[in-house]
């Protein structure tokens, strides 16, 4: 069904935030959230990035608080939606960029259903704020000619990924979402053939100013998370790569 659009109908920006680091939101987004009406915003935002909004902009919080859960997706399409149809122009913020891991899709297509109109402004996705703070490459002529972002965390809370394709030689897996499904995913990443010696990484908030970086190798990875009680939001990054970090990166471990 398409709308049709008053006038004085809203419009909505799916805008990444990046990492973490407010330095790192793009100039676009960062003049878009100067614009907006209201924003709608969740956990994975860094700080600093709301004050680029207006202060008398509308902040709606959607993300998990303690003991709460985030608020379903369905509901946060909603907002949008009557967002904009109360004539406001609503910056979606959404940390690192919205199309990866990040659930944009959805909100589009609940959009575009509405007849709001929408844009997209990309951000630095976690694994590129996590690379440059550690000063490790993803990719490299001598170590990785493909990287791979991965999600370790289904629909359906499974761990089910193409083993095979992910233990190639050559590449550097950076998986999204993957602390709580880590023992599963460093078993079948072996079975499938990558070395247990291969070196690997749990980077904890990269860009934050409290960002960690724990280092061990596919086979130990698991009890390094579990010594280091490591939480999300963290990436797990495995590769030869891992092996040429700065060692004076901040934080490290
Ligand atoms: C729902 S995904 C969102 C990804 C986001 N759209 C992006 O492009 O970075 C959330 C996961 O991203 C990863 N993540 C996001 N920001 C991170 C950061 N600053 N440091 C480490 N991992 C991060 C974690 O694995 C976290 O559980």
């Amino acid at each position: 069904m398409t709308a049709l659009l008053s006038p004085s109908a809203g419009r909505v920006a799916l805008v990444g935030a990046g990492p973490g680091d407010a330095e790192l939101i793009t100039l676009k987004g960062a003049r878009l959230l100067g614009q907006a009406d209201a924003v709608v915003y969740d956990n994975l935002v860094g700080q600093g990035i709301l004050e680029l909004a207006r202060p008398d902009a509308e902040r709606v919080f959607v993300g998990k608080q303690a003991g709460h859960h985030t608020l379903p997706q369905e509901d946060i399409c909603r907002l949008l939606v009557d967002l904009a149809r109360a004539g406001k122009f609503v910056v979606r913020l959404k940390g690192g960029d919205p199309f990866v891991f990040g659930r944009g899709g959805e909100e589009i297509e609940a959009l575009q259903a509405a007849g709001i109109p929408v844009e997209i402004v990309p951000g630095v996705t976690a694994a590129l704020g996590a690379a440059a703070a550690f000063g490790f490459p993803l990719t490299h002529r001598d170590h990785a000619q493909s990287c791979v972002f991965v999600t370790g965390h289904l629909k359906d809370h499974s761990v089910e990924l193409d083993w095979p394709a992910l233990a190639r030689p050559g590449q550097t897996l950076v998986i999204y979402m993957g602390v709580t499904g880590l023992d599963i995913i460093s078993a079948r990443l072996q079975a499938a053939g990558l070395p247990g010696g291969t070196p690997a990484a749990l980077v904890y908030r990269a860009t934050w100013p409290n960002q960690k970086i724990h280092r061990g190798t596919l086979a130990t990875l698991p009890a390094v998370a579990r010594d280091n009680q490591v939480k999300p939001p963290t990436l797990i990054v495995i590769g030869s790569v891992v092996g040429l970090m700065r060692e004076d990166a901040a934080g490290a471990a």
